[in-house]
């Protein structure tokens, strides 16, 4: 079954593409701006929040304990496991 993305900001819902590597590219490719840096989950400046779902990311330097208790995610090195809501 397809995973879906919701961009709540946005007001975007789209089926996730397993040919994307993250969610960021995803976004992008979408028309959805998600301010960005390194793209690699260090820098920290694409974290956002999670507010439903669950994602997987191949790195989390970005990410202090706060953000990981406040289920903040950094959408440059994360993919969707589950169907998942974002504030984007
Ligand atoms: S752009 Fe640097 S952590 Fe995502």
């Amino acid at each position: 079954m397809a995973i879906k993305i919701e961009f709540r900001a946005s007001g975007k819902a789209l089926e996730w593409d397993d040919s994307f590597d993250n969610i960021l590219e995803f976004a992008e490719e979408n028309g959805i701006e998600i301010e960005n840096e390194c793209r690699m989950g260090v820098c920290g400046t694409c974290k956002m929040k999670l507010l439903k779902g669950e994602v997987e990311m191949e790195q989390e330097d970005g990410l202090e304990n706060s953000d990981r208790e406040g289920n903040m995610i950094l959408p440059c090195v994360a993919i969707p496991v589950t169907d998942i809501v974002i504030d984007a």
